[in-house]
């Protein structure tokens, strides 16, 4: 007889498992170096084992815990603009709530206003569009790349080449739809040759990118690549030595991790992205849900 612990912690395994799975099945990994390869009979051992523990008699898992937290109102404390002497911030604890940025009460119309047909930057000669972040204006969940590509400048939406498609991937890979979240670039029109912006051509396009996060007010942004990292936090050393360890952006969890772009051109890294989403997972399944 198992006690309700064990089953709990069982059912637990059990997922992360399955998530697993079902992650380097979507992301076209076929096996990780030191782990046996995702075989379909170790996924079904997986499905048989939660049907058997789900049909057996004891603690009913309902699994509805996270969306449903998802409604309730935070604490005052939560949203307020208050000055940063909560120790929460002192000592970074991911379960205290952060205080936050100033919330802004512009819109996003308001923003691409005050871009409008923009020429600050030489980027505006070759573009065919501005690319605008993109998404739902209340989301949780952030990601910030480098600038748009040739997909991107085409129809004017952010990631949504091959290495957007791979990011729709990854969200899904934690279980929320690409609609859910804000997806935005730190420039918005495309480098030539899809080069890095330079620091000058970031630096006249990221006040607007600023602006849309403190609207949103994301309970964490995913930073991809040495680009967005470096042009949203002040750090020294390179995306690999950093990816996977949680930032501060204003109160404001930032998660490094590697752009998708180079994870299709080595697929390996794929496992240690997937690392860093769990723990992007974990935070906003335990994270008090703000009201939006
Ligand atoms: N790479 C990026 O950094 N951003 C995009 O929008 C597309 C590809
Ligand atoms: N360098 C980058 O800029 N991004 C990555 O994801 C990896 C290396």
């Amino acid at each position: 007889m198992q006690s309700e612990n064990e089953t709990a912690e069982f059912l637990s395994i059990l997922k992360e498992t399955r998530e697993q799975l079902v992650y380097f099945k979507e992301l076209g990994v076929e096996r990780i170096e030191g782990e046996s390869p995702v075989s379909r009979s170790m996924e079904t051992a997986v499905r048989q084992a939660e049907t058997s523990v789900a049909e057996s008699p004891g603690p009913q898992i309902t699994g509805g815990a996270a969306t449903t937290a998802r409604a309730e109102s935070a604490p005052e404390s939560y949203t307020s603009d208050s000055p940063a002497s909560s120790p929460a911030t002192l000592f970074g604890d991911l379960a205290a709530p952060p205080v936050r940025i100033q919330k802004s009460s512009e819109s996003f119309e308001e923003i691409w206003a005050d871009i409008g047909d923009c020429t600050r930057c030489p980027l505006y000669q070759e573009r065919t569009n501005i690319v605008h972040t993109d998404g739902n204006h209340k989301a949780r969940l952030m990601f910030v790349g480098e600038a748009p590509g040739a997909d991107e400048d085409a129809q004017a939406r952010p990631f949504v080449g091959r290495a957007g498609q791979l990011l729709t991937k990854i969200i899904e890979a934690i279980g929320m739809k690409r609609e859910e979240v804000l997806i935005g670039n730190v420039n918005r029109c495309r480098p030539p040759g899809n080069r890095p912006p330079t620091p000058e051509e970031a630096s006249m396009c990221k006040p607007f990118l600023l602006r849309e996060i403190a609207v949103v007010q994301p309970d964490v942004i995913v930073v991809l690549g040495n680009t967005a990292m470096k042009n949203l936090l002040d750090i020294k050393q390179g995306i690999t030595r950093v990816r996977g360890q949680f930032q501060d952006y204003h109160g404001v969890k930032v998660m490094p991790t590697f752009h998708p772009a180079y994870l299709l051109r080595d697929p390996s890294k794929k496992k240690e992205t997937w690392e860093d989403l769990k723990k992007v997972r974990d935070y906003l399944d335990t994270a008090p849900k703000r009201e939006t």
